[in-house]
């Protein structure tokens, strides 16, 4: 049996995005579709999302819904055939700003209840109570669909309807969806399975999933390891090690065709591992793009992410103003947002040095794609990093990538290593440490190589060639469905008993200690 799998998430490209989230998720479920896989994406009715998504039409009302009664929409992903269900409340999400924020980047006061609503309408659709088939694997991605095994759980012991089995998948464990405890009530959350959510005297929502879900998965094999450490585990690695027995991780995989310097229409010309002269033409673009002086040997570095603290935006100006007082060449461009400090920041770091550092604030697809075609490096400190997929976009485009030395990033860039000639198979330069000096010192050793044209053309080679495509992903993913409900006839699963046997009593009595 193929089973049918309902994603739930609050992001879908192209119809909803802040960050690698969206990209994953869209991705992923055309990849099991394209295997045979009935996957359908669930997310919020943001307005883009009811613009894009196509062939929308009404198949339920719910109304015992936190933030009012919403309509369930059903369509069809614009780019391919994967059908999406949108959960449509004006009230809740046609709003001005983002998914989460408003257009002055403060969050929404009542995300709790906005993706709880979210949660409310997946555990509906998980029990086949709506006109669309019920599926056979609930799968939750990231907080903010976190609370649906739970509630789907809740739900069945209320209907007596058998719920089906569930994975929730970590892209980020440092966003929680921690929120006052009061919630708990508008978010029909009912006392025998308060200890699945709290934590820290705050309700959570990835809490709730990691406690809840039959699976849990996390997107690449060293942030699994990493997880379950104080450093990177957030809290969770109590929990997390005490369901060690059904944690695993699938690595990522890019849109091999949306990411494809051959085809991609979207920079100034294409080009091959074999001919790289449109990354010649790409990289005059991008230098006349970020106002920068148009020099074919300046070595230009890039850096294309969230301004936040998880991707050390703030220590890269610190490493780039040494790199820049003693490399006469050097450029650097920045397209981003995030703090608003330190886009401020961003923005004096370019007027400072005209025609050699150029910033654009604001989130721009185009302007992504041509930044990975036109650079010579990209780069992406990160403090933690569960998968990391820009640089393997910039890997795609013949830019090398400087990294540092954590989670998804230690998996897929092969480090250059200390000498001077590098480690058979190099594709990149990774660092320790969030200091400026330790990137600035990984900067110099990626300057060095860059100057010696063979090597460099061959880490760029080799990049480009790198199988990052979502095949063999896509195939873990069937195989953990299959393994979910194997024997268990057309997705019908018993319910799964309340939480004192789902979550082992260990997990909750530390964390219970610690608080
Ligand atoms: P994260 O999800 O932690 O932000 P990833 O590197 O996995 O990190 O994914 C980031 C995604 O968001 C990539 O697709 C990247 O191109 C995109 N992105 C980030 N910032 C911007 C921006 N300012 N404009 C366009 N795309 C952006
Ligand atoms: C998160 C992570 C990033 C990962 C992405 C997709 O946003 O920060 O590392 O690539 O999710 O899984």
């Amino acid at each position: 049996m193929i089973p049918r799998v309902l994603f739930v998430a609050a992001e879908a490209i192209p119809l909803a995005k802040t960050g690698g989230l969206g990209d994953v998720v869209t991705a992923l479920a055309r990849a099991v579709h394209d295997r045979g896989v009935e996957a359908t994406v669930l997310i919020p009715g943001y307005p883009q999302a009811l613009e894009k998504a196509q062939a929308l039409r009404p198949v339920a009302t719910l109304d015992d819904i936190p933030g009012g009664p919403v309509q369930l929409l059903h369509g069809t992903m614009p780019d391919c055939d994967v059908p999406v269900v949108l959960v449509r409340n004006d009230l809740l999400f046609a709003r001005e700003g983002g998914p989460y924020q408003d257009p002055h980047g403060h969050e929404f006061g009542d995300n709790a209840i906005r993706f709880g609503a979210l949660c409310h309408a997946a555990s509906v659709l998980a029990l086949g109570e709506t006109r669309l088939n019920a599926p056979d694997v609930l799968h939750a991605h990231d907080w903010h669909a976190a609370l649906s095994p739970l509630l789907m759980q809740q739900r069945a012991l209320r209907t007596g309807k058998t719920a089906v089995t569930s994975v929730t998948t970590i892209h980020n464990l440092a966003f929680q969806g921690n929120f006052p405890l009061h919630f708990a009530g508008a978010l029909g959350i009912e006392p025998r399975f308060m200890d699945g959510v709290e934590f820290w005297g705050q309700l959570s929502f990835l809490k709730a999933g990691l406690a809840y879900s039959s699976r849990i998965t996390t997107v690449s094999h060293s942030y699994e390891e990493e997880i379950l450490t104080p450093r990177f585990g957030c809290g969770l690695e109590g929990l997390l090690g005490a369901r060690r027995d059904v944690l695993s991780s699938v690595a990522n995989g890019i849109d091999t065709d949306t990411w494809n310097p051959a085809t991609d229409q979207l920079i100034p010309a294409r080009y091959t591992p074999s001919d790289l002269k449109g990354k010649v033409a790409s990289k005059r673009g991008l230098q006349q793009l970020f106002g920068l002086t148009v020099d074919p040997f300046a070595p230009v570095i890039a850096q294309g992410s969230r301004l936040t603290g998880q991707k050390m935006a703030d220590v890269a100006i610190d490493a780039l103003e040494m790199i820049l007082a003693e490399h006469p060449r050097v450029q650097f461009v920045a397209l981003g947002s995030g703090d608003a400090d330190l886009e401020r920041r961003y923005h004096e770091f370019a007027a400072r040095h005209p025609g050699r550092v150029g910033v654009i604030i604001g989130y721009d697809e185009r302007t992504a794609h041509v930044l990975h075609a036109g650079a010579d490096i990209l780069l992406h400190g990160s403090r933690f990093e569960p998968f990391g997929l820009t640089p393997v976009y910039s890997m795609r485009y013949g830019t090398v990538p400087i990294a540092s030395r954590v989670g998804g990033l230690i998996d897929t860039i092969t480090d250059h290593g200390p000498n001077k000639t590098p480690v058979a198979g190099a594709t990149g330069f990774l660092f320790d440490g969030d200091r400026p000096q330790d990137m600035a010192d990984a900067i110099w050793r990626a300057l060095h190589a860059f100057e010696q044209p063979r090597t460099w053309r061959k880490m760029q080679r080799d990049g480009m060639l790198g199988d990052h495509g979502w095949r063999a992903s896509a195939e873990q993913y069937i195989d953990l469905y299959r393994e979910m409900t194997e024997g268990s006839g057309r997705g019908r699963f018993k319910v799964a008993a309340p939480i004192d046997v789902v979550l082992p009593a260990t997990a909750t009595s530390s964390e219970k200690k610690r608080a």
